[in-house]
């Protein structure tokens, strides 16, 4: 399928979506199983012999993951943080390195804070970008030279607020095998449901990150222009640090939106008490609008390290809903 059709659409609704060979069901079952009838001892039938090592519903969101990046493989995890914390087991010796942005997930942080101490010397970096906020549509980074790929597939490759789950993607085959074992080993993989309710919304990712980003840039448009924000934080918008690199690699500029207003941290909760579309909750990606206070919630466990996040930010993910109702929300919101 992905030999013949390359454009990212088609590539998201079919590559490991192979009709059910015994039904011709079109969209691979949930194959709610742990362990599979041998035809005599080793003699396994389809290759699966126990669900933490293979399922076939994972195996499907797998193969579509590598080809959704443009890698060889494709590992799914019960969370984003399951698989970087196989990540980090398997590239990391004592005394070995790790280099982090400031911006990175708080989580993340905390992850690889806890495991530095216990980390050592490597004689060659490998390159590893979480790709959670652009998504595969927005941007592929193995094409860009990094060595994998990490997702949070809770948020915008699942798309749907329901389901929490990893995945990495790697295009080296060493590194895949490696990255395999310890996947079975550590036993932290995606459940059949998980995986399919993944699978379903990576059909949808195109035409949902295309409207996650046409309305984020209406709502940081707007937000530049209010005389309560002090700071709009939109890669779309060209005083954004990041916006020539964006502007180069990404399709489009994502849903993701902060912004500091004038009043301090008092006044970013109370912005965030009066939203009434936007949800307040943690996570990103769905395609309902949520808004959080960073500082607070999502990156609480960054106070006091240089990843600590201003009191006066609040972060929105901006979902797929009536842009002109989701800037009344804010509008009012912000008083
Ligand atoms: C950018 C990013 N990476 C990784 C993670 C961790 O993923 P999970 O919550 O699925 O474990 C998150 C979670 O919010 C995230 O936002």
């Amino acid at each position: 399928m992905t030999d013949r059709y390359n454009n990212f659409e088609t590539v998201a609704i079919h590559a490991g979506n192979t009709a059910d060979p015994l039904t011709g069901a079109v969209v691979p079952p949930i194959y709610q199983v742990s362990t599979y009838k041998q035809d005599g001892v080793g003699g396994l039938r389809g290759g699966y012999e126990y669900s933490r090592s293979a399922n076939p519903t994972r195996t499907a969101l797998e193969e579509n993951l590598a080809a959704l990046e443009g890698g060889r493989r494709g590992l799914a995890f019960a969370s984003g943080l399951a698989a970087e914390d196989c990540l980090l087991r398997t590239l990391l010796a004592p005394g070995d390195h790790v280099v982090i942005p400031d911006d990175a997930y708080g989580g993340t942080f905390r992850l690889f804070a806890a495991a530095v101490a216990s980390v050592a010397q490597e004689a060659g970096a490998r390159l590893v970008v979480d790709n959670t906020f652009a998504s595969p549509y927005l941007q592929q980074p193995l094409a860009l030279g990094a060595d994998v790929v990490v997702h949070s597939m809770t948020k915008y490759m699942g798309g749907h607020s329901d389901v929490v789950g990893g995945a990495l993607v790697v295009s080296d085959e060493t590194l895949a095998e490696e990255l395999a074992y310890h996947q079975n080993a550590m036993g932290a993989v995606a459940g059949p449901f998980d995986a399919w309710l993944v699978l379903r919304g990576i059909k949808t990712l195109a035409v949902r990150m295309d409207r996650h980003s046409e309305n984020a840039a209406r709502v940081a448009e707007m937000l530049t222009r209010h005389p309560k924000v002090t700071r709009v934080l939109y890669p779309g918008l060209p005083e954004h640090p990041g916006h020539e690199i964006a502007a180069k690699q990404m399709r489009s500029f994502g849903g993701m939106v902060s912004f500091q207003v004038t009043g301090g941290e008092e006044a970013a909760v109370a912005v965030c008490d009066r939203a009434k579309l936007f949800t307040l909750g943690e996570s990103l990606g769905g395609v309902e609008s949520l808004l959080e206070h960073p500082g607070r919630m999502t990156h609480a466990s960054a106070a006091g390290s240089p990843l600590e996040v201003p009191a006066d930010l609040v972060r929105l993910s901006v979902g797929i809903e009536n842009a002109d109702d989701l800037l009344d929300d804010l509008r009012q919101a912000l008083g």
